[in-house]
Formats: structure tokens, sequence, C-alpha cells
């Protein structure tokens, strides 16, 4: 027989009020069914289990409403609910772990009397991202190898190959001698034992020096570069030929084309408010771009990666392995989620875009620039 907890034995066991629990009981939350012979609400198994959800995403500093939107999905099942709070908690822990370290580097620095400045103070709050989301990275973000196949062709002949922004090592080539570059630990961290050497440098100063690589490559990171100009400059004076996959952020077209940005997602748009145009990346490097279309079953789970398949924008997994859904804020990123989930529901989502079914390979903005 299922074992059933008063209202007492559960308080005391998850640490809360009494209050607490007939609050939750108030407003429907969590609501247990069962009483005793004494008329007193007992907790069945399946209410404890709701109680968790609650109670963990609470911690996680979610409001009640939120979290009855979360926890009252219907199709979300206790093991999909597990994995989303464990991606949260990681994804919490990473975050505190970055600002203890830079805590930390701060202190060092002042003990020694150095100034510390107002850029570096702030900066363990966003600058470092990728210390932030970056352990949830290598769940989806895997070499595409159509993808692939069109950056290794950009290389050409080159033997030595310099691969800024590497990140776990997606896209190096096997074949040749890779030196990869990458500022942010967390990411260095995964990259498998047996990849190309990683040195921890950022773009914007690449520690070589003139013309020492055949070729340098930078894959989905440009955007996140203080100064996107300055370390393609960098490329190219390390490197004899550079390439570049990124995206053309001033043709609007693709992302009025894309569903998730046209329908659920629009703040997309303010984050590139300060991303050069394409044009404006090409000319510095004397660079040319072609369309770099993306397949409906795309390994590498970037932003556009789902265009077909638009359920996995519901995994939270898939989400936080892309820095777009951190940057644009938790309330926008719950609403654009709760909004696509009703349109799926509804028959909405089909309805609008139906053109997609039979498509193999779509232009969403992906560019890559050679040179
Ligand atoms: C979306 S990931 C791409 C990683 C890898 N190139 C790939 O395709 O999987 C972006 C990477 O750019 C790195 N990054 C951020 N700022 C950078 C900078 N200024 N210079 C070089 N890399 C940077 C991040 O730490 C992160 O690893």
């Amino acid at each position: 027989m299922e074992e059933h907890l008063t209202v007492g034995r559960v308080a005391e066991l998850a640490g809360v009020s009494v209050r607490t629990l007939h609050y939750y009981d108030e407003i429907g939350l969590v609501r247990p069914a069962e009483r005793t012979a004494a008329g007193y609400r007992t907790y069945s198994p399946g209410d404890v289990e709701r109680l968790r959800e609650v109670l963990a995403y609470r911690r996680l500093g979610f409001g009640l409403s939120e979290i009855a939107d979360l926890v009252g999905d219907v199709s979300t099942d206790p093991i999909a609910h597990l994995r989303r709070l464990r991606g949260l908690l990681v994804a919490r822990r990473d975050q505190t772990d970055a600002m203890v370290a830079a805590i930390d580097r701060e202190l060092e620095a002042r003990a020694k009397g150095v100034t510390v400045s107002p850029q570096e103070q702030l900066g363990m709050f966003g600058a470092r991202l990728y210390d932030t989301i970056g352990s949830a990275y290598t769940s989806t973000r895997r070499t595409d190898p159509r993808i692939a196949a069109q950056i290794w062709a950009g290389l050409g002949d080159a033997r030595t190959v310099l691969n800024v922004g590497a990140g776990t090592g997606s896209y190096e080539p096997y074949d040749r001698d890779v030196t990869a570059v990458e500022p942010s630990a967390v990411m260095r961290a995964q990259r498998p034992a047996g990849s190309a050497p990683c040195v921890a440098a950022a773009a914007e100063r690449l520690p070589f020096a003139d013309q020492s690589f055949d070729a340098a490559m930078a894959v989905s990171t440009v955007h996140h570069w203080r100064d996107p100009i300055g370390g393609l400059r960098e490329m190219r004076r390390v490197a004899r030929r550079v390439v570049v996959l990124t995206f053309d952020a001033c043709e609007p077209g693709w992302r009025d084309r894309f569903w998730l940005t046209r329908d659920y997602l629009p703040e997309f748009g303010d984050l590139l408010a300060d991303f050069p145009s394409l044009a404006a990346m090409a000319e510095p490097i004397g660079a040319v771009a072609e369309p770099v279309p993306i397949p409906w079953d795309c390994t590498d789970g970037l932003f556009e990666a789902y265009w077909r398949r638009p359920r996995a924008y519901l995994e939270d997994h898939v989400r936080r392995a892309v820095s777009t859904w951190t940057r644009v804020g938790q309330e926008v990123e719950h609403r654009a989620v709760r909004s696509l989930r009703d349109d799926l529901a509804s028959g909405r989502w089909a309805e609008r875009n139906g053109d997609l079914a039979g498509l193999e390979a779509t232009d969403l903005g992906l560019r890559l620039l050679i040179a």
C-alpha cells in the first residue's frame, strides 16, 4: 500500500512550515486529495513528487504563478521535470562558481595592491557567459558533418590550423595540425582527451606571431567577441587564410522567415543591435561570403538547428546549450516557451509552418566568410 504522509510530517521532512503547505493547498499548487479517518489531509507519493518540484523551482527563484505553469504542464513527465531541474541547478552552480572565482581573483589582486577597474568588477555578472552556461554545451552541440564538410572545404589545403573560440572542439579537422584558442575555463575543461592543444586567450589578442598558421577558423563564436572586427583582423594577421562561420545580422529576411524569432522570440533582434553587418566583417579581411544551409536534422544544436523539430525548443537542456536563451533573460524565455508549447498543442504552429515539412535544409542567415 502507498505511504501517505501528514502535513506535519511533510513540513518536517521538507524543512518548510505547515503554513506554507496550507497556502500551497489553498492556491491549488499542491493539493493533497486524501484524508485520514480524522479528516486531516495526507500527501500521496504523487503529491510529494509535485511538492518537491514546487520547492525546487521556488529555491531557484521562480514566482508561484510561473511554478504553477511549470508543474501544471501535462506534456512534461516526472523524468523530464527532473532533467529540467537538474539543468537549471547545474547552470546556477556554474554561475556561482564563476562568481566565486571572480571574487577570488579580485581579492588576490587587491592584496597585491592592484587596482581593479569597473569593467573587471562588473565582468563577474556577464562577460564570462560561457563560464556560466558552458557545462550544458556538450549535451547537444556536436559537429554536424554537412556543415563541417563546408568549413573544411573552405580551409583548402591548409596544414596548420588555428581554431579561435574553439569551445569543446567541434569542427576541428582530424587530418590537420590544429591549435585551439578558448578563453573559457569551463569550455577548455570539456575538451575531450586527445584533442588539439588549447591556449587560454581571446580572439582580440592572439598570442602568436604574424602568419604563423596556414589557416585560422572560427565557428559560431564571433558574435561573443567584445570586438569582432578586431578579432577578425587578428586572425588575418596570424594566418594566411581565414574561415569564419557567422551570420548576417543585417538581413532581416531570415529573421522573419524563422518562426522562432518571428513568432516567439522577437527579442533576438535586440541582441544583434551592436553586432556588425556581414559586409563590415568581410571587408577588413577581404572575405567573400557563402550561405550555409541548415539541414533539417542538424546534429549541432545551434539556435536555429531545430527549425523543423519545434518540440526540441521545449527541452531545457537544448536551450541551455545556446547562449541566446540565457541572454534574453528568464522571463522572456519562459514566455516564448509557454507560447510555443500552447501553439504546438493547439495545432497553430503546424498551421503556420506546414510548408517546412518537406524541406531538407533551409537558409536561416548562416554564412561562411572565406578570406
Ligand atoms: C557557441 S561557442 C562555439 C564553440 C565552437 N567553436 C563550436 O562551434 O562548438 C562560442 C565560444 O566562443 C568563446 N568566446 C567568447 N568570447 C571569445 C573571445 N573574445 N575570443 C575567443 N573566443 C571567445 C566562448 O567561450 C565559447 O566557447
